[in-house]
């Protein structure tokens, strides 16, 4: 890889049933074990408009009042991580939506009973990378 490829980047939240139950530490260890760089992070709470602009594919399903509710409902920790293929390798990390049929082994599979308050969200595409990343942290966007 040259140098002005950087390696790739991916936008990761630790959502707010995580840090009510206290699973920063945890999740975040997961990570760093892993290889994974940490470019950027910080606490933040969603506003209603936020919410909308991060989870702009989805404002119109029947889940997303609800999904808003929650994700607004509390501080969450955003993150961007750094490395080889992170993106694909930190979805495989998180496990399946539900956390219910998530393998074990994934954070969700492991640490998560629920469809909506799975604990960690990660940009699932190269694209939608660049686009989280601008709206979380324009200045690395
Ligand atoms: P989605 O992008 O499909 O899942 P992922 O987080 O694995 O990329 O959905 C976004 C979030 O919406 C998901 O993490 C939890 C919530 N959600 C629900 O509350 N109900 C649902 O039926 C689905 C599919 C998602
Ligand atoms: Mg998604």
């Amino acid at each position: 890889m040259s140098s002005s490829s950087p390696e790739e980047r991916t936008l990761v939240l630790i959502k707010p049933d995580a840090v009510r139950r206290g699973l920063v530490g945890e999740i975040i260890s997961r990570f760093e074990r892993k290889g994974l760089r940490i470019d950027a992070m910080e606490t933040r709470t969603m506003d209603g408009e936020f919410a909308d602009q991060h989870y702009a594919e989805h404002v119109d399903k029947p889940f997303y009042p609800p999904l808003k509710a929650f994700m607004t409902g509390g501080p969450l920790i955003a993150l961007v991580l750094s490395g080889d293929q992170v993106i694909e390798v930190v979805r495989g990390m998180l496990g399946s939506t539900d956390g219910r049929k998530a393998a074990a082994g994934t954070i969700r599979g492991d640490l998560s009973l629920s469809n909506r308050e799975n604990l960690v969200h990660a940009s699932d595409s190269v694209d939608s990378a660049k686009r989280e990343i601008a709206l979380w942290f324009p200045a690395l966007g």
